[in-house]
């Protein structure tokens, strides 16, 4: 059962759907793609923040893929 939780937990880092770091939602880096950023730093200078950790990187690259889409 602990290996089961643990793999969920490990899930849900890779499944991240907001930055904890500054608190930054999914949908405020989509609304910083709607409006022109084209990068992860991009994304983080329109929202008026420096990226920390960036595990939420891989969350910004698919907001910003989709958004290409
Ligand atoms: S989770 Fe976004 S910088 Fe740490």
């Amino acid at each position: 059962m602990t290996g089961r939780m643990s793999q969920a937990r490990v899930s849900q880092a890779q499944e991240r759907r907001h930055c904890t770091c500054h608190d930054i939602s999914e949908a405020a880096f989509r609304e910083a793609c709607a409006a022109g950023a084209d990068s992860v730093k991009a994304c983080f200078k329109h929202i008026g923040r420096m990226p920390k950790c960036a595990n939420c990187v891989p969350m910004i690259r698919k907001v910003l893929s989709e958004g290409k889409a």
